[in-house]
């Protein structure tokens, strides 16, 4: 399972991709947000920035609701960077725009994904990936982790190429739970993935291993 960084913010996304171990970022209008970044300029600045840091995948979401206007946006965002995946929504505006699009060989994320019909929607419309969001459905009271699960047992049984994009990570249990449940990439803010790489055995291990050693030396 390949880890992406849930984040707009440079400094958080330099912070990340220096662990080595970051293969692409998604972004949205509120981490956009709370990046500070406002208006499309900014927006693109900011992802050729982490295009810049990160090599691998950037998803940019429309804005826009109508299909048509969702179309225009997407076909802008795709010569921002050279590997852009436009980020639409499991609407039918969404679906629409995701199926003219992908016709274009432009790569989409389908995001906002809370059933796995919609994700088999996605699916038929020439969805790169399709993010299930997971924290969300928790937060209603239903298990986000087992639509990740559904969708990927479906996507194998019909064979359906679509990756399974495992999004509204809140903590390190939700990326091991994503990785057991099929998912292929699974998308975290900073804190989570650095939660993932803290174990305290390791720092009292390496703590200890430092004494031995200086006392060794030391005579
Ligand atoms: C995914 O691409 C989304 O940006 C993100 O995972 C949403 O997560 P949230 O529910 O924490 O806002």
């Amino acid at each position: 399972m390949k880890l992406f960084l849930d984040s707009a913010d440079i400094e958080e996304i330099k912070n990340g991709a220096m662990l080595g171990v970051i293969s692409g970022v998604t972004t949205n209008p509120s981490l956009a947000a709370k990046a500070g970044v406002g208006g499309v300029e900014a927006y693109k600045l900011a992802i050729q920035e982490i295009a810049s840091i990160v090599d691998g995948p950037i998803s940019i979401e429309v804005i826009s609701d109508d299909p048509d206007d969702m179309i225009l946006e997407g076909r802008d965002y795709a010569t921002w960077i050279d590997n852009p995946w436009v980020k639409l929504p499991s609407s039918a505006a969404g679906f629409q725009a995701m199926k003219a699009l992908s016709m274009e060989g432009i790569q989409i994320n389908q995001t906002l994904c809370f059933s796995v019909n919609q994700a088999l929607l996605g699916a038929q419309a020439g969805a790169t990936a399709v993010s299930p969001f997971v924290g969300r459905l928790d937060d209603i009271g239903e298990d986000g982790m087992a639509l990740v699960r559904d969708i990927a047992d479906v996507f194998k049984i019909q064979e359906i190429k679509t990756k399974v994009l495992a999004a509204s990570i809140r903590g390190p249990k939700h990326c091991l739970d994503a990785a057991r449940a099929g998912a292929h990439i699974a998308t975290m803010p900073l804190n989570v993935l650095k939660q993932m790489a803290k174990h305290p055995l390791t720092d009292i291990g390496i703590q200890k291993f430092n004494e031995d050693w200086e006392k060794a030396r030391k005579g």
